[in-house]
């Protein structure tokens, strides 16, 4: 272990930190211009790779590019010796499910550890269940343990609105969000911390814990993706596999997303995968029956309108239908 953990370490008696450096260890600072900063964490590579990777998110992109600007004058200032104390960091990710949240987390860390502001750049993603015990005495040491675990990067809470159960007066939840709490304001330095879950809750939570929305320095919203979006990221996530749509199944696809958006539990870039994936699965057994033939490299990489149109999407007679069948595998 590189450097204690002061806070959380809950029976260790806390150590004098020394004064905490402005500078970054990994930045030769003091760099004087703007270029210099981006130069020296080439952090411009990571923010185009985001721009290149990911598909529309435009406000989302817009935001990063933001925080990013914040911190590279935060790092100048601090050359100059006018900052006095680490900015809060901590943010917020709102948006329905397969929006990008848990993605572009990633990359954050990766652009904070860049600029110096996280040691390692690594990302822990939980759930509540990952901090919250069942029993009396088990909640707080499974929380150390995460937050342990997330020190020197960023530590994501998925459906973060679940640690706090206010029908139930006695809910361990509270517990993790003190010691949350805690460790977001001493050791803001070192951690940060992404809330991430459908907005209205989030909202409802950060209402009902004034605390933690204090905390809270960034709000990014993931709105859903449109059709041509989706379009675009089928494109992405195909090549990515070393697939591609005949002609007859791309538009075969753009038809399943329209019919697809209209039905119950759609989570946009996510089933946008899932559905490429049974996809792949009709692609493969198609081929398979074919025995005693050499197949083409054409063959074997492209995915024909036949494989998008056997999914039961296009079989439902009605919307009604077609949710029963979502609860089976393979829509
Ligand atoms: N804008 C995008 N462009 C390309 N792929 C995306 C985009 N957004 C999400 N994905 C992909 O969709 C899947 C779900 O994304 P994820 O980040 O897990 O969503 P969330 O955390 O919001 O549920 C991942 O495989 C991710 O790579
Ligand atoms: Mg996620």
């Amino acid at each position: 272990m590189s450097q204690p953990l002061y806070a959380i370490a809950g029976s260790t008696p806390t150590v004098a930190a020394a004064p905490t450096p402005l500078a970054s260890p990994s930045l030769p600072s003091p760099a004087r211009t703007v270029g210099e900063v981006l130069r020296d964490s080439r952090i411009e590579a990571v923010m185009e790779e985001l721009d290149r990777d990911l598909v529309g998110l435009a406000p989302v992109k817009q935001r990063i590019r933001d925080i990013a600007a914040l911190l590279v004058i935060d790092r100048l200032r601090a050359g100059l010796g006018l900052q006095a104390q680490a900015p809060s960091l901590h943010m917020s990710f709102t948006g329905n499910p397969g929006t990008g949240k848990t993605t572009v987390a990633r990359r954050m860390a990766e652009i904070l550890h860049r600029l110096g502001y996280v040691r390692k750049g690594h990302l822990v993603a939980v759930t509540r269940d990952d901090l919250v015990g069942q029993y009396i005495g088990h909640t707080a040491p499974k929380t150390r343990e995460v937050l342990k675990k997330a020190m020197g990067g960023v530590l994501f809470i998925d459906e973060a609105y679940y640690l706090y159960r206010p029908e139930n007066e006695r809910d361990y939840g509270q517990e993790a969000i003190e010691i949350l709490l805690q460790v977001m304001e001493n050791q803001r330095d070192d951690l940060v911390v992404i809330l991430a879950g459908y907005g209205d809750r989030m909202n409802t939570f950060f209402q009902s814990n004034p605390g933690m929305s204090s905390r809270i320095a960034h709000h990014l919203d993931f709105p859903d993706y449109a059709h041509d979006e989706l379009m675009q990221i089928a494109q992405r996530m195909l090549a990515a596999m070393n697939y591609r749509f005949d002609p007859g199944a791309e538009t075969a696809f753009a038809e399943y997303l329209t019919r697809r958006l209209a039905l119950p539990h759609f989570a946009n870039a996510r089933s946008v995968r899932n559905a490429l994936d049974r996809m792949r699965l009709r692609q493969a057994s198609r081929l398979f029956a074919q025995r005693d033939r050499e197949l083409t490299r054409d063959e074997l990489s492209s995915v024909q309108e036949a494989d998008v149109r056997a999914s039961r999407v296009f079989q439902a007679a009605d919307a009604a239908d077609a949710t029963a069948d979502l609860r089976l595998p393979g829509v």
